[in-house]
């Protein structure tokens, strides 16, 4: 009886003190863990996950006690498939990458990284997550199995209070399993997003915990905007508190700031979600062309003691599908000039950078592009905090139709964790479900979800990217806002007189093939001619698909498949093509010529671009088909200053010509209205490339080790004209405050590596001459001469290692036993990274020794363990001994011993052939401010440097 109240009251008062010393200004911290971890590829620890026992036996990688000094160092976000091979024999919708069935040695992959939590830690909680993980982890902390996650494009969050370690070292370990595919495209391998650690008081806002949003009267945003704000608190004492939410918002210009608050009592081990309302008075509005974004800072305090502050960034805003007027924004017809795409860009696959995802919106901002549909999976958090920043509406897309509770979950965990964000205009259940779309199960599922929506989000509505034409049954018959993939035509005519009250979007249009700067399609090479020609049943045109919608604003505008070529999906032709064909831009982000297209009709900016390129030598006298894509009211051709005609454009589509090959300059000139000449524009036959060019994205780059400068790699001939056709081999090199993460060039056809991976070569010294002897040692960690180099073990019994299984060489109860073995090692044996040691059994405990030094030990006959040796060893011999205590039955050492010795990283060289005149590098920065040199070198070239200076920052909070 009075130890049970004692340790209710430990229970009670130990938290108590905690919260009150952990009350601080900043309590919460959200700390990065993306540097410093270990990566093996590999299934080498097939039994580490064992169910039978608890934070045990897991071995040996999941251990503590394991090595990885051999193992790659790694920072996330990493994707291991950008580093296969292609083969041929590999699935074509993944790109031809060696990964997935067939390939299962390629298709797992251990992590691991290291953490020290101070003392004063203890009393907070931490938690731990992974934003993004493809596909099937298995995470371990200190050796407890702490979670298994399948879904490759879901966050996924522990927390991990309970199995760490203060003042000590922990060790998660990380076991991923890419054999299965969940898409048809490429997507990628490992721990390719975000890893945090969050150190949090036990009374505080709960993970995604907090949503904010606004209202207007009658959705018209005039006057002042209602402002909801839904905070749910955690509390993880065993008592109840009375927990006081304090939230201020701040204006975008920062001018002004509304205060309110409220409180909710919470009782020990529960969670609560108090509701407050505000106002904000002439509320300054989010769109994409004036993306203002406010703050919102909630302070949680309990009994007066912050324990809880977090800032939400949010933007006020009405977003509304109209059955009539179509996408309107703020009250206004919005029409969306939207894109579909996947996670991927060249050289680094979908492990991608903050700083590359506004790149990559940057440049679809340059055509015109207001939106993107995460196709065909919820995205990284980051690509929507650069969409509200730089201003993108986006269509965020779940990955598969599900109402049973594993997808609801993960349609659960998707909303809570974006609903805060402005850019996000609609939600997607998932795409084509051609198999069950028109079937009642079909839409009782997407019922479920659209209606489980409104639990976590009453502001926006739902849809279905459906493959269907004017198809009325199934999921079609209730989602909020019907979704168009293709069809363009009297279909949608027909089924929007027979559902008025239905609003409309093109969730996926276009489908246009063609390859930068190729103007003949060429199956073998896997080029297609880039002149918005549609190559298959149901896909269209740029011209034909947008002309279309163009006219009819209850569309809503679209999106069109694709912004950017992604890997996988190479269509129309297959191998050696890789990559597919659908973007707007290429893999790298560099325009085709639909760029031009889309830029016409999609900004006011005036356009004139003429296609293909005038380099065709031995071509002369023969007929090539040219196209002006402009929005001038008129556009007259010229072949070396003679006039080849002028035409009237039509709103919407593009000028052709039929044009003799004659080398020199094909020019043409806009004109407006009034005949006024507003544009022009040439191609001109060039001479062969002489000299090469390097353009970063931009001059100056933080030095926090995440940010990276895009450089584009182009040759030029002796004119200073780019060559539109150079294909040159160029090296890279970097000097300076930086590395090359990635390379590329937009050939959907190249097989040439996206990165180069310094391999640390590992050697392999098995350790074969063992000898033994049973011994009485009464202690068992104290060292002793016969672990020692100057002992002579002459008279011990031989043992012999042969691969199998050994027979045991204890044979009574009780007895311990001493192993010997010799590693003999040259000075230059020892310039290395590391060496590991690895035992495969030792029956039933051992303690392990290096030239007389404990390394390590172990109480489990079954575990394998493997020890970092590195310090423990000198020239010459060197002595392994084992003490083996068999406790029972039969035991002994498993003589099968191996050491590994890893070499130093062997330097690579980066290099990357041109495309078509273009190649791109992407350069991430350290955390040393500085300059960055690259440097392009091409046999009988002009090289080139450019230089980026790495501007000292505060890099993000992160664990050490
Ligand atoms: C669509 C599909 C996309 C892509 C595209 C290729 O039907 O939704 O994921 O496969 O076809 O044209």
């Amino acid at each position: 009886m009075f130890i049970g109240l004692l340790v209710r009251f430990l229970l009670i008062a130990g938290p108590l003190l905690s919260l009150r010393a952990l009350a601080t200004d900043a309590p919460r911290q959200h700390l990065s863990l993306d540097a410093g971890w270990k990566f093996h590829l590999g299934d080498d620890w097939p039994g580490a996950l064992r169910l039978d026992k608890a934070g045990a036996n897991t071995g040996p990688a999941a251990d503590n006690g394991f090595t990885d000094v051999t193992w790659r160092s790694v920072n996330l976000p990493h994707d291991w498939a950008i580093e296969l091979p292609f083969d041929k024999t590999a699935d074509l919708n993944h790109g031809f990458k060696a990964l997935g069935p067939g390939f299962e040695a390629n298709s797992i992959g251990w992590y691991r990284r290291a953490f020290e939590l101070p003392k004063a830690d203890e009393g907070r909680r931490i938690w731990l997550t992974f934003d993004g993980v493809y596909r099937d982890a298995t995470v371990w902390v200190n050796g407890w199995l702490v979670r298994r996650h399948e879904g490759g494009y879901y966050p996924f969050r522990e927390d991990i209070t309970d199995v760490v370690k203060f003042g000590e070292r922990n060790v998660i370990a990380v076991r991923i399993d890419a054999t299965k595919f969940e898409g048809w495209f490429y997507e990628g391998a490992g721990i390719y997003r975000h890893v945090w650690l969050d150190k949090m008081a036990p009374v505080a806002i709960a993970p995604d915990g907090l949503f904010v949003y606004s209202k207007f009267k009658d959705n018209v945003p005039t006057g002042a905007a209602e402002l909801h704000v839904e905070a749910e608190l955690r509390n993880d004492l065993t008592k109840t508190v009375e927990a006081v939410v304090d939230c201020e918002t701040i204006s975008p210009d920062g001018q002004s700031r509304t205060h309110f608050k409220g409180s909710v009592k919470l009782e020990g081990g529960t969670q609560a979600t108090l509701k407050l309302q505000s106002q904000v008075s002439s509320p300054a509005l989010w769109a994409p062309e004036s993306p203002r974004l406010y703050k919102l800072i909630t302070t949680v305090s309990v009994d007066g003691n912050t324990v809880d502050r977090k800032e939400t960034v949010f933007g006020i805003r009405t977003a509304v599908f109209d059955p009539e007027k179509g996408f309107v924004l703020n009250g206004k017809v919005y029409p969306i000039y939207g894109t579909c795409n996947h996670q991927d860009h060249a050289g680094v696959g979908s492990a991608i950078p903050d700083a590359l995802q506004e790149f990559r919106i940057h440049r679809l901002k340059e055509f015109g592009c207001n939106g993107i549909r995460t196709s065909h999976n919820p995205p990284t958090a980051e690509l929507l905090d650069a969409c509200d920043r730089l201003g993108m509406l986006v269509m965020n897309e779940n990955r598969l139709l599900g109402s049973d509770s594993e997808n609801l979950r993960k349609w659960d965990v998707m909303i809570r964790r974006d609903r805060n964000h402005p850019s996000i205009i609609i939600w997607s259940v998932c795409n084509e479900e051609g198999a069950v779309e028109n079937n009642d199960q079909g839409r009782n599922t997407a019922r479920t979800m659209q209606a489980y929506v409104k639990r976590l989000d009453p502001t926006r509505p739902v849809t279905y990217p459906a493959p269907q034409g004017d198809t009325v049954g199934g999921i079609n018959s209730v989602i909020e806002v019907r979704g168009w993939n293709y069809h363009p035509g009297p279909d949608m005519d027909k089924y929007h007189a027979k559902h008025p009250q239905q609003a409309n979007v093109g969730t996926e249009q276009g489908s246009t093939t063609g390859t930068r700067g190729i103007y003949e399609s060429n199956q073998e090479r896997g080029h297609v001619a880039a002149y918005d020609e549609p190559p298959h049943r149901w896909v269209t045109s740029a011209e034909t698909w947008w002309s279309w919608f163009a006219d009819r604003p209850w569309l809503s505008g679209g999106f069109v498949w694709t912004g950017f070529d992604y890997r996988g999906e190479p269509t129309p032709y297959r191998w050696p093509d890789v990559n597919s064909h659908f973007g707007i831009l290429d893999l790298c982000g560099f325009p085709k010529d639909n760029f031009y297209y889309y830029k016409a009709w999609w900004t006011n900016e005036v356009v004139l671009h003429v296609l293909p390129h005038w380099n065709w030598p031995g071509r002369e006298g023969q007929e090539f088909r040219v196209d002006a894509l402009s929005n001038c009211r008129e556009v007259e051709l010229f072949l070396n200053g003679a006039s080849l005609g002028r035409k009237t454009m039509k709103p919407n589509s593009k000028l052709t010509w039929k044009v003799k090959y004659t080398p020199g300059t094909l020019s043409a000139k806009g004109f407006d209205a009034a005949g006024k000449v507003i544009a022009e524009a040439k191609v001109e036959t060039t001479g062969a490339a002489a000299r090469l060019e390097l353009t970063p994205d931009r001059k100056t780059i933080s030095a926090d080790g995440e940010d990276v400068a895009v450089f584009t790699v182009a040759a030029f001939d002796a004119q200073g004209r780019l060559v539109p056709v150079a294909q040159n081999n160029i090296n890279f090199v970097l000097e300076g405050q930086g590395r090359i993460i990635g390379v590329g060039n937009g050939d959907p056809s190249c097989h040439e590596p996206d990165t180069y991976v310094a391999s640390v070569p590992v050697r392999r010294v098995a350790l074969t001459e063992w000898c033994w002897k049973v011994a009485k040692v009464a202690g068992s960690s104290q060292t002793l001469p016969e672990y020692t180099s100057g002992f002579d073990d002459s008279g011990w019994t031989p043992l012999k290692g042969t691969g199998g299984d050994e027979p045991a060489t204890i044979t009574t109860d009780d007895t311990r036993a001493i192993y010997r073995a010799h590693l003999a090692l040259t000075p230059a044996d020892l310039s290395v990274s590391g060496v590991a040691v690895n035992f495969t059994g030792c029956d039933d405990e051992g303690w392990y020794f290096v030239n007389g030094q404990l390394v390590g030990e172990t109480h489990d006959w079954n575990a394998k363990p493997a020890f970092d040796i590195t310090k423990f060893l000198h020239p010459g011999d060197n002595v392994i001994a084992v003490l083996c205590n068999n406790g029972g039955d039969l035991g002994g050492l498993n003589p099968n011993v191996a050491a590994d010795i890893a070499l130093k990283p062997e330097p690579v060289q980066w290099s990357r052939s041109l495309f078509n005149g273009l190649a791109q590098v992407i350069v991430q920065s350290t955390r040393d401010a500085g300059e960055l040199h690259l440097t392009a070198t091409a046999k009988d070239l002009i090289p080139a440097t450019a230089i980026v200076k790495a501007n000292s920052c505060a890099p993000r909070p992160s664990m050490p």
